[in-house]
């Protein structure tokens, strides 16, 4: 597929200037025809034994796709329902105590609070935080963990280089993956969560999570059954999965696979290469536009998100919707802010343009 028809995937792009997918991107047709036939087959068949080994094969396939995306092996990843429960898997596994610290960024996304505060809750480690461009300076004897996005939520900044720190790097790549092109090896870090419904089109509740070789053996892993034992049946014996798959969520469903899979493909048949770079491109010209209209843009980086100001968010981002232009306005910031997809055209740049106040 050429990277000009892959917006004749989504059929949401027929009505809407849709400039959302930091929020949750747009779903390609062939993934909601996806998730229906699974859903069609189980009312028709029934959920037996060839349906849990279809909710096996889909998870292989799936944890393949991710690996080819990630490039890195199959064996460092996990499936997940969210970039949050990656992060707190990790956050959750290590092994903190009182007089350690995190260290964090002062502009990171409540998904990753949120494991940090249960860290600080569960075992006395404190946190602290400086301002994101500054991290890699910032780590003292006491930091365990530097925890921090890839790119940042609120206007697309992208993290320092970290990966020379002797500490262990978790990166939030919410606003990452399927945006901006991904190489754990090169980030240097040692844990990078990721959802799956927002630059990959895919399902709510779905995700990825990769882990390196080390940090997979410090995790705890604090949940075991069906999922993610090797020898479920092995009784009180049984033992966790050899490999990342002992941290994948405990009951992913076949629809939810299937049309992550289907989004997926949607994706690579366009050519990662050519989505990434067009989505850049895309991002790169609304900021000049939106300067040329006397908006200020946030600062921000080479990313997928445009974030600029407006006297009042919230009732500019309602505004917006009434005129068909999706996009979302961030909290305590004087911000709107638009995520650009390859899916995106210059017709709903424009479409934001032609409805925006001087
Ligand atoms: C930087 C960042 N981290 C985490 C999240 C939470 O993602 P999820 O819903 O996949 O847990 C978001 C969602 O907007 C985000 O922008």
């Amino acid at each position: 597929m050429s990277i000009s028809a892959l917006r004749e995937q989504f059929p949401v792009l027929e009505h809407l200037a849709y400039l959302n997918a930091g929020t949750d991107g747009p779903l390609p047709a062939a993934a909601s025809v996806a998730a229906r036939a699974e859903i069609e087959r189980q009312e028709r068949d029934g959920r037996a034994a060839a349906h849990f080994e279809r909710r096996h094969e889909l998870s292989a396939s799936l944890r393949s796709s991710y690996a080819a995306l990630l490039g890195c092996d199959e064996s460092l990843l996990a499936l997940t329902t969210c970039t949050t429960e990656g992060m707190s898997l990790v956050v959750g596994g290590l092994r903190f105590t009182a007089g350690e610290e995190i260290l964090t960024s002062d502009e990171e996304h409540p998904g990753l609070l949120g494991a940090l505060i249960a860290a600080r809750e569960l075992t006395g480690v404190s946190i602290r935080t400086a301002p994101l461009a500054q991290l890699a300076d910032a780590v003292s004897p006491k930091t365990r963990l530097v925890a921090c996005s890839h790119v940042g939520w609120k206007s697309g900044c992208l993290a320092p280089a970290l990966a020379d720190l002797d500490v262990p790097v978790l990166l939030d790549g919410a606003q990452g993956l399927g945006a901006v092109p991904v190489d754990v090896a090169a980030l240097g870090c040692d844990a990078y969560a990721a959802p799956g419904q927002k630059w990959l089109c895919g399902p709510d509740g779905s995700g990825v999570l990769y882990v390196s070789e080390s940090m997979l053996e410090r995790l705890e892993v604090g949940r075991r059954g069906y999922q993610n034992l090797a020898d479920p049946n092995a009784g009180l014996g049984a033992t966790l999965q050899p490999d990342a798959r002992r941290l994948d969520a405990l009951a992913l469903s076949a629809e939810t696979l299937a049309c992550s899979l289907a989004a997926l493909s949607v994706l690579a048949d366009a050519g990662w290469q050519e989505v990434h770079s067009r989505a850049l491109s895309l991002a790169r010209r609304l900021a000049e536009m939106l300067d040329e209209h006397g908006r200020d843009v946030a600062p921000r980086a080479e990313s997928t998100l445009v974030s600029f100001g407006s006297e009042n968010p919230p009732a500019e981002r309602a505004c917006l919707a009434e005129q068909g232009i999706v996009l979302r306005d961030i909290p305590g910031t004087p911000w709107l802010r638009a995520s650009v997809g390859a899916w995106n055209d210059e017709s709903d740049l424009e479409r934001l343009l032609g409805s925006l106040d001087r």
